[in-house]
C-alpha cells in the first residue's frame, strides 16, 4: 500500500497562497508511491481540486456531519463534501472534539456517513495528556467509532495517531513511544477485523524529526498541520517518505 501524507490547512489559506503552493508542488512532483491528501478549508477545496492534475493528490475535507441535508448552520456534511470534489475526510481531529463537542458517538455515525458516500476515512485518537490511561481513551476511542462499521471498508480508513499535546505544540514523543502506541492501535484494529487500515502519526512533525518517526515507529505516513504550508517541506517530507 501506498505511504501517505496528509496536509491539514486548517483555518489557514487564500486563493493565492493555494494557487502558488501547488504549483511548487506539482512542478517536478515524481512521487509515485505517496498519496499526498491536501486538506483545504472548505470554501478552497473546489478551487484546489480544479488545480490538482496529478494523481497522487487527493483532497480532503477538514471535518463533517452526519446527518442530511437539513438546518444546521455553518455544517457541511458527506454529500456536499463529495460534490465539491473530495476523496476523503478527516473525522475526530482533537480540535474539532474540542470546538465542536464532537464526541465518540459521534465518530460512528459521521464514519459510517462517510464511507457510505465513498469518502475514504481519516479517523483521529488520542490521548490529552501523558498519563497512565493514555492506551485505554485511544483503545475507547477506536472501539466507539469503528465497532459497528462493516469491516469491508477496512482499507478505506486511515486511523491518525495525534497525542492531543503534541499537536501544534513542537513537543513530540519519541519514537519508541509512537512505536508503541502503534502496535496498540495495530491490535485494536485486528480485534476488530480491520486489517487494511493503515496508520499514521501527527502532532508536530517537522522535516527534522519526519524520518525519525518513519525508521522507528514502522508507521505509514503523516498528517501534518504547521510544517505543511509550505510547499518546500512537503516535498522533503515526501523525499523521507
Ligand atoms: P501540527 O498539527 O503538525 O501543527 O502539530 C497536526 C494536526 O493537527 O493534524
Amino acid at each position: 500500500m501506498n505511504r501517505i501524507l496528509v496536509a491539514n490547512w486548517k483555518m489557514n489559506g487564500s486563493i493565492d497562497q493555494f494557487s502558488t503552493y501547488l504549483t511548487d508542488l506539482q512542478n517536478g512532483y515524481s512521487f509515485k508511491n505517496i498519496d499526498l491528501i491536501i486538506a483545504p478549508p472548505f470554501p478552497y477545496i473546489n478551487i484546489v481540486k480544479n488545480k490538482i492534475v496529478n494523481k497522487n493528490i487527493f483532497i480532503a475535507g477538514q471535518t463533517m456531519n452526519y446527518l442530511p441535508d437539513g438546518a444546521k448552520t455553518g455544517e457541511v456534511n458527506a454529500r456536499m463534501l463529495k460534490d465539491v470534489g473530495s476523496d476523503y475526510v478527516i473525522i475526530g481531529h482533537s480540535e474539532c472534539r474540542e470546538n465542536r463537542s464532537f464526541d465518540d458517538i459521534d465518530a460512528s455515525k459521521t464514519v459510517l456517513s462517510a464511507l457510505e458516500k465513498k469518502l475514504k476515512v481519516i479517523f483521529c485518537i488520542g490521548e490529552k495528556k501523558t498519563d497512565s490511561m493514555s492506551n485505554e481513551i485511544i483503545i475507547e476511542q477506536l472501539v466507539c467509532a469503528l465497532e459497528g462499521i462493516d469491516k469491508k471498508y477496512s482499507e478505506f480508513i486511515i486511523v491518525a495517531y495525534e497525542p492531543v499535546w503534541s499537536i501544534g505544540t513542537g513537543v513530540t514523543p519519541t519514537p519508541e513511544q509512537v512505536l508503541q502506541k502503534r502496535q496498540i492501535i495495530y491490535a485494536t484494529l485486528y480485534n476488530l477485523g480491520f486489517l487494511k487500515t493503515q496508520i499514521i502519526y501527527g502532532g508536530s512533525v517537522t522535516v527534522q524529526n519526519a524520518g525519525s518517526f518513519i525508521n522507528n515507529a514502522q508507521i505509514d505516513g503523516f498528517i501534518v498541520g504547521k510544517a505543511c504550508m509550505h510547499a518546500g517541506n512537503i516535498i522533503e517530507m515526501l523525499n523521507i517518505l
